[in-house]
């Protein structure tokens, strides 16, 4: 039976966290098929991803990835084209979350981190990515943001700023390389449940009843949630999406 995924080259960054969305991604692409190429900067963590996924059936392996850097991207993207051949898909999917305060005391160094992992790692990542899926005849980006790159949150500007960020790049590339067919489009989460999440809230359980009483649909997300829209999105179910923004978020920003 013919899978959705089947002959798909994947690299997906920020596989080693688990529960973590990357790894969530990797799990779902391989069970439809993809053979993933996934990425972190925890080496011995992503190693661990990848064979959970070979032991469950799927096509994985794992590599050493600071998505801050451009050598590193350079790297990943050279050895992969000559070990896979092409690159059919793109999940910038690692990230950092700072919560560490208020932006009137926060220093602007936060700011600059925030930025340098979550915009410049995607908007580096896009740009090699771009570079393979030409030579192969187009291709599909998802970048991750968030819910927070859509409306305010409390605590998190420096965060909020670059999934802003994020959202934006992606829609302006998407029409610069719309006519390659390489499209790029943005998945949101809202709350989803993994270790940044689990980081971001502490162990309070109140902080939890508090987050699933502002969801509409009651509930945390879970990683599959994700994982499930960006299938969608790698997948050539959605050829003619780009340029959008997905929100995954319980109803979380409808209101
Ligand atoms: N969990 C949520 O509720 C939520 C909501 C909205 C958006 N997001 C976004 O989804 C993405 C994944 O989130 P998650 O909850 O799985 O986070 P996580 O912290 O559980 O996992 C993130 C992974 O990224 C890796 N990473 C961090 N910096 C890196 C770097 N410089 N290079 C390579 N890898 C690096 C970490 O080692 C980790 O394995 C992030 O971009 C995050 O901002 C998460």
């Amino acid at each position: 039976m013919t899978k959705r995924m089947d002959g798909k080259v994947v690299l997906v960054t920020g596989g080693a966290s688990r529960p973590g969305l990357g790894a969530a991604i990797g799990e779902r692409l391989a069970a439809e098929g993809a053979n993933v190429v996934l990425s972190d900067v925890d080496l011995p963590g992503v190693e661990e991803t990848a064979a959970l996924i070979r032991d469950k059936g799927g096509m994985a392996s794992a590599v050493k990835h600071d998505v801050a850097s451009q050598e590193d991207w350079d790297k990943v993207v050279q050895s992969l084209i000559a070990e896979h051949g092409q690159l059919d898909a793109l999940v910038n999917n690692a990230g950092i979350l700072d919560v560490a305060g208020m932006a009137s005391d926060r220093a602007v160094g936060a700011l600059r981190s925030q930025f340098e992992v979550n915009v410049a790692g995607s908007f580096i990542g896009t740009q090699v990515a771009v570079k393979a899926m030409r030579q192969s005849g187009g291709g599909s980006i998802v970048n991750m943001s968030s819910v927070a790159g859509l409306v305010g949150f409390r605590g998190s500007a420096a965060y909020a700023a670059s999934k802003g960020a994020v959202k934006l790049f992606s829609k302006s590339v998407a029409l610069e390389v719309a006519a390659e067919n390489i499209r790029v489009n943005t998945v949101h989460p809202g709350i989803i449940r993994t270790n940044m999440q689990a980081a971001g809230a502490g162990t309070n359980s109140d902080n939890y009843d508090a987050i699933e009483a502002a969801i509409p649909m009651g509930r945390l997300g879970e990683p599959v949630d994700i994982a499930n829209c960006v299938l969608f999105l790698a997948s050539d179910e959605s050829t003619y999406v780009t340029g959008a923004e997905f929100v995954v978020d319980g109803g979380y920003t409808a209101q």
